[in-house]
């Protein structure tokens, strides 16, 4: 924006020494297009570089007034803590370490690449604040949906303001208890087979070793896709039957050096339309081919449950909403059952309900697999956490009725709770760009 101001100054400043030389009649030794072409690059690059030092050297170190806040001062130039946070071990090593210094902190500064200042929201009482309180006052940095946005399209994910709160009063009876309760038989059919595939593993030891990373991975997706959709996504094909939607998926979170390059390159220069080489030709027959078939489980999901809903009513057998149904239910099909109680403005297009099961399985594929893993990696390497969810869950499972714990029982589990808790909070699967503060900040 700053750089679309710049060049106009430098416009009207160059109109205005063009009149005032023709007021003048001076003899112009270049021809007077290329004077003035010149003089408006002259122009623009001293205005903007002036600019620009204000922006990088003396806004952040005399003028702001965060510039007071506790936080790392010992900065590189030009790059503040960039540098260091792009060489550290882990994406979030000095992070914990400035945590540690400045523990009753509210919030914490650093400078990074272009000395843009940061702000690590360090106390519960500062989270609540920029994720509860002012939520609104943030909007999500551009370059996350540009990144991803041609993928998973406008969902809850990208959008902000008004439209964010209707989507998430739309959506929010998804996540609901009763709703999570109804999708528990899809989590204990998966749970089953993670068992299944552990246990034939082991060795004499009742030991197994397994690549953790990928084999979550691929169960999180599996188990997402029956939660999000209903099906097994291996089922789902292309057009031309050679890609399935697993590989199309994978084809579009996992590309090649080019394609990487590509996607972005394409978050500054949109040359993702007009680039015939394969890398790009094959991401954007996945993302056709990928929304293609949640656009048909839509379609069809819809048939089937206004088929089921008219076959109700017709035994006056009708319920608000639902249908019944026997087992467990997915997202999508909640989507479709809950469309009838919304009122017209709230009404669901085929658009964005693809859009919205994208996102879901976007959201909850990687975050999900990343915290099995620590889990797991947790588990593996302290056996007395091991012991004592084992004895937990032995003991509410010997007072069951049921071969597998219910909702109830399941949040009777109180260390196993707390130790989900303490994994997410140790090891966080959602790093993401930071939020843009929309005001002035409020500190
Ligand atoms: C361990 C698992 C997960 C972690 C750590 C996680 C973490 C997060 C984080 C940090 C955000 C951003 C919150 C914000 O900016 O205010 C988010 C948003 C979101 N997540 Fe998750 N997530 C997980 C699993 C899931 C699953 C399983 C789903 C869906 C099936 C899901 C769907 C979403 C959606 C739709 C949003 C956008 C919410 C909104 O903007 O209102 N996530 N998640």
């Amino acid at each position: 924006m700053s750089s679309h101001l710049v060049a106009l100054a430098a416009l009207a400043e160059v109109v205005a020494w063009a009149a005032w030389h023709k007021s003048l009649s001076l003899d112009l030794a270049m021809p007077l297009a290329l004077t003035l072409v010149s003089r408006f690059f002259a122009y623009f690059a001293l205005q903007y570089g002036a600019l620009k030092f204000y922006h990088v050297v003396v806004y952040p170190n005399y003028v702001s007034p965060l510039r007071h806040l506790p936080g790392p001062k010992d900065n590189f130039p030009f790059m503040g803590q960039g540098k260091k946070l792009l060489t550290a071990s882990s994406p979030i090593e000095d992070y914990v370490k400035w945590g540690n210094t400045w523990p009753d902190a509210p919030f914490i500064r650093h400078l990074t690449l272009g000395n843009m200042e940061v702000l690590l929201v360090n106390t519960p009482e500062a989270h609540r604040e920029v994720l509860q309180t002012h939520c609104y006052s943030f909007r999500k940095p551009d370059i996350l949906y540009r990144l991803v946005g041609e993928i998973i399209g406008r969902g809850l994910l990208f959008t902000e303001g008004e439209e964010h709160k209707k989507q998430r009063r739309i959506l929010a009876g998804l996540f609901s208890a009763s709703s999570i309760k109804r999708m528990l038989p899809i989590f204990h059919e998966k749970a089953r087979s993670l068992t299944k595939f552990l246990e034939q593993g082991l060795d004499e030891n009742r030991r197994v070793t397994f690549e953790a990373v990928d084999a979550f991975s691929k169960m999180t997706i599996d188990v997402v896709g029956v939660t999000v959709l209903g099906v097994e996504l291996g089922n789902l094909s292309a057009s031309d039957k050679k890609m399935d939607f697993l590989k199309c998926y994978h084809r579009l979170f996992n590309q090649s050096p080019l394609g990487a390059l590509i996607g972005f390159v394409n978050i500054y220069v949109p040359v993702r339309k007009w680039l015939p080489v394969e890398a790009n030709l094959g991401f954007i027959r996945a993302n056709a081919e990928l929304r293609r078939m949640v656009s048909m489980c839509v379609r069809e999901r819809v048939q089937e449950i206004e088929e089921k809903q008219r076959r109700q009513q017709a035994d006056g057998k009708a319920k608000e909403g639902s249908v019944d149904g026997d087992g467990g239910r997915d997202l999508l099909t909640m989507m479709v059952e809950e469309r009838r109680n919304f009122k017209k403005e709230d009404e669901l297009t085929e658009e964005d309900m693809v859009n919205h099961l994208l996102t879901f399985l976007a959201a909850g594929h990687e975050t999900t697999a990343s915290a099995m893993t620590w889990a797991a990696y947790i588990l593996a390497t302290k056996p007395g956490v091991q012991d004592k969810i084992r004895a937990e869950i032995s003991a509410v499972l010997a007072t069951s009725a049921n071969a597998e714990p219910d909702l109830a029982e399941i949040e009777r589990l109180h260390y196993l709770n707390n130790f989900c808790r303490e994994v997410l909070r140790l090891f966080s699967p959602g790093m993401a760009p930071p939020p843009f503060p929309t005001a002035p900040p409020l500190i």
